[in-house]
């Protein structure tokens, strides 16, 4: 496994480390999406930071999360330790009939860097 300075080299995946390792399941973002948009109405999508709980500490919590469609920045949510958790639910529409795309959300842990998730979505 990479040691923590690499970490902060790239925006890491689970496949850059071993995708069942422990850190990896605490710090890829988890996308919950419909798999297929209808054009014009607006679905919940949900994010949250790991398979497995991450810390929520002063010393060890995710910064923040950012959320895409492909290469198009969608919103950006910034979280305090403790008295927040780094999860959201923000309703999306998409505008264009036969889109077929990736959403992504990179997260960000103070001590462990930079993690993307991602899951495909079709518009129809
Ligand atoms: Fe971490």
């Amino acid at each position: 496994m990479s040691n923590d300075k690499a970490l902060f080299c790239k925006v890491n995946k689970p496949e850059d480390v071993e995708p069942d390792s422990p850190v990896a399941k605490k710090h890829t973002p988890v996308i919950t999406a419909p798999a297929v948009f209808k054009v014009g109405e607006f679905y919940d999508v949900k994010i949250t930071v790991g398979e497995i709980e991450h810390p929520n500490e002063n010393e060890h919590f995710i910064q923040w999360i950012e959320f895409y469609i492909g290469g198009v920045y969608l919103g950006r949510f910034d979280f305090a330790p403790v008295m927040t958790k780094p999860e959201i639910t923000i309703p999306l529409k998409l505008s264009h009939r036969g889109l077929d795309s990736t959403l992504r959300a990179v997260s960000r842990c103070n001590l462990h860097g930079l993690w993307e998730g991602s899951v495909p979505v079709k518009a129809e």
